[in-house]
């Protein structure tokens, strides 16, 4: 039987990775949380003190040994041996990781590594340009999006409940940054895919949402 791949991408704050997350656990498929890998080499360079010179970021990301270890808790991210499942989240990271995402040479091998991931069984991924670039043949392509407001509401509710301390209006404000960033990127910028189901999901609660990419799923695989 084929390999069925899901493909979520969407801005950031949508709750790509919350919804992806508990479809795959519903569906029993694999997630792979894309913005992870792109997150633990922002980490990486920013430990490393590389800044944004594309040819030592191409470099760190060639050279990167990045594991997503599945838990019952969730995902853990690795880079180099370092658990950075916690370290990620932080608003440096945040604020650094489209930059290094820009990075043609960043992207080619963790589009190599993530599309090796998604070989070894059926899986739901989530990022930026999983419909478009990763996984261009994916059964199932989901776009979710969001209000700019709501989707920064519920980042900072999410960083609020985890004990991170952030300000609404810098949050909004990093988001379309990152947003910004992300769509107008030279190589696979963030775009919905001409196949793919958008599904904006202001006004809907979490429930709802996984309701409707599983609704999605069941009429195309
Ligand atoms: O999904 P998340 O918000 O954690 O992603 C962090 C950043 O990683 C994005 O803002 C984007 O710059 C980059 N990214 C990407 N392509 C992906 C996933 C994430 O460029 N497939």
């Amino acid at each position: 039987e084929a390999l069925k791949a899901v493909a979520i991408d969407g801005p950031a704050g949508a709750g790509k990775s919350t919804v992806a997350r508990e479809v795959a656990r519903r569906l029993n498929y694999l997630y792979i949380d894309t913005g992870a890998m792109y997150r633990a080499l922002a980490w990486w360079a920013l430990r490393q003190d590389v800044g944004c010179e594309p040819v030592a970021l191409t470099a760190l990301a060639e050279a990167a040994e990045i594991r997503l270890v599945a838990t019952d808790e969730g995902t853990r991210v690795w880079i180099h041996g370092h658990d950075v499942t916690e370290a990620i989240r932080s608003p440096e990271v945040s604020q650094h990781v489209s930059q290094v995402a820009a990075v043609a040479g960043v992207r080619a091998p963790m589009v190599r590594l993530q599309q090796q991931m998604a070989a070894q069984g059926c899986v739901v991924m989530d990022g930026r340009d999983i419909g478009t670039r990763v996984l261009p043949m994916a059964q199932v392509k989901i776009f979710l999006t969001a209000s700019i407001e709501e989707r920064a509401l519920r980042r900072y509710r999410e960083l609020c409940a985890r004990g991170v301390p952030v300000e609404l209006a810098a949050l909004q404000q990093e988001i379309e940054a990152r947003d910004q960033a992300d769509s107008s990127r030279a190589t696979d910028p963030l775009r919905q895919a001409d196949d793919a189901v958008v599904i904006d999901t202001t006004g809907m609660g979490l429930e709802q949402v996984i309701e409707a990419v599983l609704a999605t799923v069941r009429r195309k695989v």
